[in-house]
């Protein structure tokens, strides 16, 4: 995971940041393998938290990209996080980052928020937009 992570954001997560994400109470990673291979092609990570959900991380390997792969991750992250009982979920995205600005929207997601210069890594860095999605409980 943290390679794939490495790969996709150029602050890069060590693993152990990553294991530690995943001890905690609340986190759960959903993660996408190959049929053949079991090759890791993506993941998210979540955590919920009560009623409120939040993706601490999301990212598709760049061979595996617009094939439906990050659009399924999400939708089964929130499906999970709702059975989790949470009621909303909220995540920060980088205003520059149409790709998954575009995935978001279309998901349910909108802008309620914003991070001045929340990002500080050379091209990628600016502001953040904070989303949310409301979810139906039954
Ligand atoms: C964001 C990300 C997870 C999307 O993964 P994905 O597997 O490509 O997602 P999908 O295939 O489900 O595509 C979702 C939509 O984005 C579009 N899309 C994906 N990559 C695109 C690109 N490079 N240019 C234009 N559109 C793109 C797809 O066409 C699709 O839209 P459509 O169904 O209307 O055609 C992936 O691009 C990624 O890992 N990016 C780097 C890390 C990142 O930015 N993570 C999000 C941090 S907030």
């Amino acid at each position: 995971m943290a390679t794939l992570h490495a790969s996709a954001f150029p602050d890069a997560w060590p693993e152990a940041a990553i294991a530690a994400l995943l001890a905690r109470d609340g986190v759960f990673a959903l993660l996408a393998v190959g049929d053949a291979d079991d090759a890791l092609l993506g993941f998210i990570m979540m955590q919920v938290v009560v009623d409120d959900a939040e993706v601490l991380t999301f990212c598709v390997s760049q061979d595996a990209r617009q094939s439906g792969l990050g659009g399924g991750l999400l939708a089964a992250a929130c499906d999970l996080a709702r059975t989790d009982g949470a009621h909303q979920i909220f995540l920060e995205v980088g205003e520059r980052n149409e790709v998954a600005r575009k995935l978001y929207e279309r998901d349910g997601f909108s802008v309620v928020g914003r991070r001045s210069a929340y990002y500080r890594h050379g091209a990628e860095s600016g502001d953040a937009l904070v989303m949310r999605k409301p979810l139906n409980q039954p």
